[in-house]
């Protein structure tokens, strides 16, 4: 017998020596360990035996069994360790490869102009004010020399926030220019110097929205830099000095500048101010259609209304005010030919600022 549990388990070993992999070590074990293995039947064959034979067959048999059970831990440790070794030389990472450079955004166009019209504005010693978007009717218009039929009014196309049937006379609405928030600063500059309030400059720059026709020249939606500065003694000609300054700053220092009388019911006198086109030096180009000039922002000495809609004695007091559409100027500077670009969210006309 001793003989036979001998063989079996030489045969086991024997074939367990030639394996080389997890699929057939799972084998070799249900084959030389399983239920009807050769020593799980000197097992069960132990019922059969003499009493006598019976324990030393017994003790043989699991001495086998313990045996192979070690073998077969043995040789899967082996195994795992060579796997390891194996996956770890084949994936080793290669830290000499260059790595991935997230994509990194930038500035919209829109935002690089208004920066530098903040900067210009600044050095001149204009602080930035924000005014809300939400207006009524008071604010956006009547406060601003707009009485309720005034024609000036259908340029301005308005949205509306408050339903058809709950306008009333004082409805809320989108502002369609920044010119509202004159007024708010005015206000609230003098409700705090009520006596002998001191001069205010300031820029006010935002969106604007207008009820309009989407073309490659007009959206319902852009921005605008309103400026204004009010004090004792301001003249038309500080209006001239500070705009054409900024002229040159913004477009170079050979910016050639004019002026053309125009009419805002805000402003008196009003006019609209143009530069030299700054891509054919005024000799006439497709991108100022041949005029030699683009109209680049409207401006005026505030009107004495509204002077004393914001609270300052017009007697006193004076002062000017403009209003330039940052889209147009980068539009220009850039000759974007449609201003759909800067909504129109595609990284092809974005990723070239
Ligand atoms: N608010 C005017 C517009 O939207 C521009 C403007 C502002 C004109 C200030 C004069 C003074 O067209």
């Amino acid at each position: 017998m001793q003989e036979k549990l001998d063989k079996i388990k030489q045969e086991a070993l024997d074939a367990l020596a030639g394996i080389e992999s997890k699929d057939a070590l799972d084998k070799w074990s249900s084959q030389y360990l399983g239920r009807s293995s050769a020593i799980m039947e000197v097992f069960k064959g132990l019922g059969g035996l003499s009493k006598e034979e019976r324990p030393l067959v017994g003790k043989g048999a699991n001495q086998v069994k313990v045996a192979l059970e070690a073998a077969l831990v043995e040789k899967e440790t082996l195994l795992e360790t060579r796997r390891i070794g194996e996956s770890l030389a084949k994936e080793k990472i290669d830290v000499t490869l260059p790595g991935r450079r997230p994509a990194s955004g930038s500035l919209h166009p829109t935002n690089r102009t208004l920066r530098e019209i903040y900067r210009i504005f600044g050095d001149m010693g204009f602080q930035i004010y924000r005014s809300r978007e939400v207006e009524n009717d008071l604010t956006n218009f009547q406060l601003l020399n707009f009485p309720p039929h005034h024609p000036a009014r259908d340029m301005q196309d308005t949205f509306f926030v408050t339903s058809a049937e709950d306008r009333g006379d004082n409805p809320l609405m989108l502002r369609t220019h920044t010119s509202p928030g004159q007024i708010h600063a005015m206000q609230e500059h003098t409700a705090k110097f009520p006596e002998d309030p001191p001069p205010i400059r300031i820029i006010l720059p935002g969106m604007c929205y207008r009820y309009e026709q989407i073309t490659a020249r007009s959206e319902i939606q852009f921005n605008q830099v309103e400026g204004l500065a009010v004090g004792k003694g301001i003249t038309f000609g500080d209006l001239k000095g500070t705009l054409s300054n900024f002229a040159r700053r913004m477009f170079g220092q050979e910016a050639k500048t004019r002026f053309r009388a125009s009419h805002f019911p805000f402003t008196e006198p009003s006019a609209e101010m143009d530069v030299g086109c700054f891509l054919c030096n005024g000799e006439g180009c497709s991108v100022c259609k041949g005029a030699g000039w683009l109209e680049i922002l409207g401006c005026g000495m505030v009107h004495p209304n509204v002077l004393k809609n914001g609270g300052f004695d017009p007697e006193e007091y004076s002062g000017f005010a403009f209003g330039m559409g940052p889209e147009r100027i980068t539009m220009m500077r850039h000759r974007i030919e449609d201003i759909r670009n800067f909504w129109a969210n595609d990284l092809r006309f974005l990723e070239q600022f």
